[in-house]
């Protein structure tokens, strides 16, 4: 049987990664943050000792047999950097700013839409991102555009930061969101933006009790589920 994708796309801190765990949870369908494999090369890449900008070092990194690979535990996903489990330490706000700068380069796009689109194509998937609906899964059966003003999403990332003891402040978290919200839309390469065809959710003014609901409701009516 035909696999079934459902690609979620929008700006960090809308809550994509929350509400598509949850809702593919709901639905058995896996869930893939490929958020999370950005962010893995973007720490291979800190790693290495390559300073942000440095983009000429970064096929070097690429080329050094490095496997970014997924595995599913409880179905939680967790990313394996040549085998190591670096979920927990790619959260950080400066592997962040890697992942926001190792993700304009074509050549690391290039490296994962393999590992996506075969994911896509083994499983049902909901998958999450910012060019899902628009490079990875153009053909996807329901593409969402999840987004929330800036105010509301660096209050959320500030909270979650808050949450793991990180040492940051309210006006630091917007401007970083502000900053990497402009990068991934101006980026030549695979822009964050909406689909045509894919529907919108903004979640300034909805809990995530409701986000998820809506997000449900839309992907059940389309695919009558
Ligand atoms: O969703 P996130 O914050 O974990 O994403 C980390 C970075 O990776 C972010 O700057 C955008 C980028 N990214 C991307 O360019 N394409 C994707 N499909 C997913 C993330």
């Amino acid at each position: 049987m035909k696999s079934i994708a459902v690609a979620i796309d929008g700006p960090s801190g809308a809550g994509k990664s929350t509400i598509a765990r949850a809702v593919a949870g709901r639905l058995g369908f896996v869930y893939v943050d490929t958020g999370a494999m950005y962010r893995t090369i973007g720490l291979a890449v800190c790693r290495a000792g390559v300073l942000l900008g440095e983009t000429e070092k970064i096929p070097a990194v690429l080329d050094d047999g490095l496997k970014v690979s997924l595995k599913y535990e409880a179905g939680t996903q967790h990313v394996l950097l040549n085998g190591e489990d670096v979920s927990s330490l790619i959260r950080t706000p400066e592997i962040s700013k890697y992942a926001s700068f190792v993700s304009a380069v074509p050549a690391v796009r290039a490296f994962l839409l393999d590992t996506q689109r075969e994911m896509a194509k083994t499983h049902n998937v909901i998958m999450d991102g910012r060019d899902i609906g628009t490079v990875i899964l153009p053909d996807a059966a329901v593409k969402i555009f999840l987004t929330a003003s800036a105010q509301a999403r660096a209050r959320r990332r500030f909270l979650e930061l808050q949450e793991k003891g990180e040492t940051v402040t309210f006006d630091e978290v917007l401007a970083d969101m502000v900053q990497r919200d402009h990068d991934d839309m101006a980026r030549a390469a695979a822009p964050l933006r909406q689909a045509e065809d894919a529907i919108l959710v903004d979640t300034s003014e909805l809990t995530l009790e409701q986000s998820m609901e809506a997000v449900e409701d839309i992907i059940r009516r389309a695919l009558e589920v």
